[in-house]
């Protein structure tokens, strides 16, 4: 199988392709990035694998794109802008990258008439429930509330409308907050890990009630990989961990296992549109045979300790050159 990885060197996607290299030494991995701020290099490196190549481009370019893809592919899009507080100070890179820049893969993938195409989505598309909701289901209706969201949801529509009107071989899966090794220093786990360790405090939006569901990022690697085998084409995928919990309580257990006290939160103004709570009945993957693995304390302690071990990685990110550009 030739599967190409578009924002492979993200997060998810670096650690997508370090599971399939591992799983599935035969396959072909094609990276396909542009390495914005959030895309390193450096999340792949010391991968041993003859049949992976990176090639930097960006999903918006569908002259490279054509010269990419090839009839047959498996295209799992990860690429995206994906941080919401950048969405809320300048939403235009997220309309570009995430909707356009969708648009062009859907093209293309249809042109070159690529065997399946994973849309990468989010569970925040169902915008916020209350503490009483029931989980959203994937037939449920998008209420995004951010631009980041918004972006997503406007991603799926678009993927929508290719298989209603083309019968276009595409699946979609939401999946809930990821954490795990090789996730950018601005989002709320790597965040308050990196800044307890350099002995700072930790921004904590509001009064930190607002809900989470958390996945160990393997976890979801093994869904998407489901979902590539057994997945039904034109349908969507919700991935949740299970594992909600308010981000007081989550800040309480890193302060814990980095061995500080609560007198390093600091309660900060909230987020605009901050989304109270999101959960995700998973039932539909949980039928193709998929369940998380990963026990939330143990995994969250590992993280903690890759971060711990891997400051050479994250330094750099986070006070240096290569930190966020917008
Ligand atoms: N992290 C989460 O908790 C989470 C949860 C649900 C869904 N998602 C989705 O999963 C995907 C990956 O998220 P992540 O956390 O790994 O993000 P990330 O920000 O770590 O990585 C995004 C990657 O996309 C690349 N990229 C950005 N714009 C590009 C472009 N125009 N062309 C090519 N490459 C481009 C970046 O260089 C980077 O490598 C995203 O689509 C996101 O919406 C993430």
């Amino acid at each position: 199988m030739r599967i190409l990885i578009t924002g492979g060197s993200g997060f998810i996607g670096s650690n997508f392709i370090r599971y399939m290299s591992g799983k599935y030494p035969s396959y072909e991995l094609i990276n396909f990035d542009k390495l914005t701020y959030s895309g390193n290099i450096n999340n792949l490196s010391g991968l041993d694998n003859k049949n992976y190549k990176f090639i930097k481009g960006d999903i918006c370019d569908k002259e490279l794109l054509r010269e990419v893809i090839k009839e047959g592919d498996v295209v799992v899009n990860f690429a995206a802008e994906t941080h919401v507080d950048n969405s809320i100070l300048d939403p235009g890179i997220f309309v570009m990258t995430n909707v356009l820049g969708v648009q062009s893969l859907l093209d293309v993938t249809r042109e070159r008439k690529a065997k399946l195409f994973v849309q990468i989505s989010t569970d925040e598309v169902y915008g916020s429930l209350d503490f009483s909701q029931k989980s959203s289901l994937e037939h449920h209706p998008l209420n995004p509330s951010s631009p980041y969201s918004a972006s997503k949801a406007a991603a799926e529509m678009l993927c929508l409308a290719c298989i209603k009107t083309f019968n276009q071989p595409i699946v979609i899966t939401r999946s809930s907050n990821n954490f795990g090794p090789y996730q950018f220093p601005e989002k709320i786990i790597p965040l308050f890990v990196t800044n307890l360790l350099d002995g700072k405090k930790v921004p904590l939006y509001g009064d930190g009630r607002n809900i989470r569901d958390w996945i160990y990022v393997l976890d979801n690697c093994e869904a998407i990989d489901f979902v590539i085998h057994k997945g039904e084409p034109g349908e969507i995928y919700n991935v949740g961990g299970g594992n909600e919990i308010p981000n007081r309580e989550l800040t309480k257990k890193i302060l814990k296992e980095v061995g500080k006290g609560e007198s390093f939160i600091e309660l900060v103004e909230d987020r605009l549109g901050h989304d109270l709570r999101y959960s995700l009945d998973s039932s539909k993957i949980n039928s193709l045979g998929w369940r998380p693995r990963f026990e939330f304390d143990k995994a969250l302690k590992d993280t903690i300790e890759w971060y711990k071990n891997n400051k050479n990685w994250w330094e750099p990110l986070k006070y240096g050159s290569g930190r966020r550009t917008l």
